[in-house]
């Protein structure tokens, strides 16, 4: 495929922009804010899943307006096209100690509910002051096991969305907004 084509072919996927970068703004100032003024100044420490989470990391912590550290760790959940496999592998774990800790999970999508489900039982076993889950996006509908988190931005229907850190085969992440996926 020539360039052009391949250009052409690769913005033909993005159907509609679903949450503008105005609204997912917004919503994560809101979310700083009622963060902020729920722990009281004790010690936050905001884990971001690699790599979906890293775009709504950057912008939430820096609404958090009293001291939080932060750390990453990596989840991959297999995908087949736009279909989850089920199988989710932790490859990059955390380093600290969290037992010290108020720690909040910071999740770009609760699909099935697999990832969370298996990274928040890892993280309850190491015995954290308390654990959180703040997710972007979370799709309902689309749950396997029984998992709710703590916040959620945005609920959206059944669609496989792409942009914001989101990607579909590893592109699409930088867009500055959430779009719905041309499938
Ligand atoms: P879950 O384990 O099925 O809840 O899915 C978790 C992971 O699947 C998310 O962290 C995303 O990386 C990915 N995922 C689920 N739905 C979408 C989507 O609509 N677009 C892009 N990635 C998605």
């Amino acid at each position: 495929m020539d360039k052009i084509k391949a250009i052409e072919e690769y913005n033909s996927k993005i159907k509609r922009v679903l949450i503008s970068e105005e609204e997912i703004k917004a919503a994560i100032k809101e979310a700083g804010k009622k963060i902020s003024d729920s722990y009281n100044g004790e010690p936050i420490l905001l884990v971001s899943i690699l790599n979906g989470a890293f775009v709504f990391m950057a912008d939430l912590c820096r609404e958090i307006t009293v001291p939080c550290e932060i750390a990453f760790m990596c989840a991959k959940s297999y995908y087949n096209g736009t279909n989850s496999s089920g199988i989710v592998n932790i490859t990059m774990d955390l380093e600290q100690d969290i037992s010290g800790y108020h720690v909040i999970i910071v999740e770009d999508i609760v699909d099935t509910g697999r990832t969370l489900n298996d990274v928040v039982k890892l993280l309850k076993a190491r015995n954290p002051l308390s654990l959180r889950v703040v997710t972007l996006l979370d799709k309902p509908s689309r749950r396997i096991v029984d998992f709710d988190p703590d916040m959620s931005l945005f609920v959206i229907e059944d669609l496989f969305v792409i942009g914001y850190g989101l990607d579909c085969g590893e592109y699409y992440r930088n867009l500055p907004y959430i779009a719905e996926y041309n499938q």
